[in-house]
Formats: C-alpha cells, structure tokens, sequence
C-alpha cells in the first residue's frame, strides 16, 4: 500500500506552510507546484531537507507542471492573488477567477478522483466556481473558510478567558467574508455555554473582531495575508479525508436547498470523511440568526453572479 498523494496548487505562503503542516503530520506525500520558476522546487527541497531532523517520511517535490501531481488523492488550490490593505476578499474575483479556471482544469485532468479543497479568495465564489469547472460531484468540492473563523473565534475567547484553545467548541454559518455569522449560541467552553461565562457586549465584541479577523492581519503584514491558521486549517480537512475521520467542521460546500440555498457554495457544517462531503446538517436557528445568514448569502450570490458563467 503506498503512501497517500497531497498536491497543492500554488507555493505561495498558504501553499508552501501547508505542505509543512501535512509532510510533518506524514500525511502523505506532497508535491507543490507553481508557475514561478524554482519557488515550488527549492521550498520542496528545502523542506524535505528537514524532514531528517523533524523526522517524518514523506517525500515533498516541487514543479511547475502537473505530471507529478497524477492521480493525487487530495488537490489543496491556493494560486492566486492575496488582499492588501483597503481591498475587501472581493476585489481579488477577475484575477484569481481566471487562475483558478486553468489550474482546475489541469487538476482534473490528472487527477480525476481527487478530492478538491480550495483556498483561492473570494472563497466561496471560487469554490462554486471549481464545482461547476471540475465537473466533480459536489461532495468532492469543498472551500477551507469556515474551520479558520472559527479558530480565529476559539483564539480570541480563549486569550478573554484566559483558557485553553482546546476546550472550546463552536461552529459558524455563512460566506468567507465580514458578514459571516459566529454562532455564540452554539459555542461552549467544556460544555458551558459560553454565555455563562462573558456578558453579551463582550461576546459581541469577539464577534466583530471574528468578522473582521482577516483584515486584522492583512492590515498588520501588509504586504499579504493570513498564511499559517489558514494552511492549518486546509491540512486538518486533508487529514478528515484521508483518515476517514468523519469530523464535523464548518466548510463551504454546494448546497442544493439545505439552508432553503439553492445553486451557492456557503458555510455550512458537514461531516467530512473519505468520501468527502458525507453529509450537510441544518442547524435549528432563531429569527435573527437566519436574518444574518440571508444577509450573508445575499453578498455570496451577488459575488457568484459576477463570474458570469
Ligand atoms: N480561504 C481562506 O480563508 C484564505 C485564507 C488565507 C488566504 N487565502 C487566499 O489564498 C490565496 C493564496 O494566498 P497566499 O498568501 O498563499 O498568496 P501568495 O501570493 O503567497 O501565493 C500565491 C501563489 O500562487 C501562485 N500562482 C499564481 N497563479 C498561479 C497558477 N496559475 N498556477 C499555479 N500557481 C499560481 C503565485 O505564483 C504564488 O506563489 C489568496 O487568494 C488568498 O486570498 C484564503
């Protein structure tokens, strides 16, 4: 039985730190590819030249084309241009739409029973634009968004409360963008709601700065945006795929009435195992919960109808 095959698509700062994270968690082997001649192929070396004193085994290849990447299992998309300071996710769509259309098209065509996870922003309207590209069934197409908002969520109550990141639980609906919704309602520390713990205009506070968590860092680097949450993020729904784990995460998936959305790839929670997306689940929400989900599928809809497909 060989070992399992992660293609990532572009070697940028999300690319190449997820080949990190999934050579390190020897989740198979990695091959990054670029267009930029040498980038993918000295950050493969050079990360396989630590693979001795970390000590994993997974062999890590860099390239510009997609030969190495035949019959990936996992293909993680992260080509494409980041945010800089003043641009919103949707400022980013003419450029890296035609990025994406050409590199899914010769994803697909190597490897034509991967799993798909995109990265590339805007999410959500790249994700439905990998699904329609792809041709892939909708179960095997699914946008990293929602697993780092709610890390970032997770982050922000634990410095509050000053607690472990790893007792808190919480899930987040909506598109990868300001208006996403943080669901404190279903957020726990150790099972405690969270509401027993932080008055509300604290939790209101977490909540905005959720939101805007990744304008937070494009305004503090400048130059580019988030790349390690990010890439961390991607790498655990490799690894709910590839081990079969059946997690339950937020992830941006096509849904086809779920949500009363039809025809829209948006924030939902799903289980995730090695067929992919193995199932939606629908949230009971309040009134002004699904006002801000509508909200957030409005701007999703009007991003997707920009693609003009
Ligand atoms: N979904 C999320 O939550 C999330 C989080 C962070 C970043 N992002 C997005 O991920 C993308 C990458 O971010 P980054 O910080 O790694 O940017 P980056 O500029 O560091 O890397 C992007 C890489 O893509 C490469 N590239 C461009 N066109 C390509 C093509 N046709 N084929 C192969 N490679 C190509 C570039 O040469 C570059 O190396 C951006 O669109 C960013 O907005 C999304």
């Amino acid at each position: 039985m060989g070992r399992k095959k992660i293609s990532i698509i572009g070697a940028g700062f999300v690319g190449a730190t997820a080949a990190h994270w999934a050579a390190e968690k020897e989740l198979g082997d990695v091959v990054l590819v670029d267009i930029l001649e040498g980038i993918p192929q000295g950050k493969a070396l050079d990360l396989f030249e630590a693979s001795p004193v970390e000590g994993f085994d997974a062999k890590v290849v860099g390239t510009n084309g997609y030969e190495e990447t035949k019959d990936s299992d996992v293909v993680i998309i992260t080509s494409g241009v980041p945010r800089k300071p003043g641009m919103s996710r949707e400022d980013l769509l003419e450029v890296n739409k035609k990025i994406i259309e050409s590199v899914v098209a010769q994803v697909v065509e190597k490897s034509p029973k991967a799993m798909l996870i995109l990265v590339t922003n805007p999410l959500d309207t790249m994700t439905y634009l990998a699904v329609k590209k792809s041709g892939f069934p909708k179960q095997r197409v699914i946008g990293m968004a929602g697993i780092l908002d709610t890390a970032r969520f997770k982050a922000f109550i634990a410095l509050e409360l000053d607690v472990s990141v790893e007792d808190i639980q919480t899930l987040l609906l909506g598109g990868h963008g300001d208006e996403m919704v943080p669901l404190p309602r279903y957020t726990t520390i150790s099972g405690i709601p969270l509401s027993q713990l932080l008055p509300k205009e604290r939790i209101d506070r977490l909540v905005d700065r959720t939101r805007k968590g990744g304008g937070e860092i494009v305004n503090l680097l400048k130059t580019g945006s988030a790349f390690y949450a990010p890439s961390a993020a991607a790498v655990q729904m490799t690894e709910a795929i590839l081990k079969d784990k059946k997690r339950i995460l937020p992830c941006c998936v096509y849904l086809d009435g779920e949500y009363g959305l039809k025809d829209i790839c948006f924030g939902v929670p799903i289980k995730l195992g090695a067929a992919g997306v193995e199932s939606i689940i629908e949230l009971q929400l309040t009134e002004e919960e699904r006002a801000l989900v509508s909200k957030s599928a409005a701007s999703v809809k009007k991003s997707i109808a920009e693609l003009k497909l």
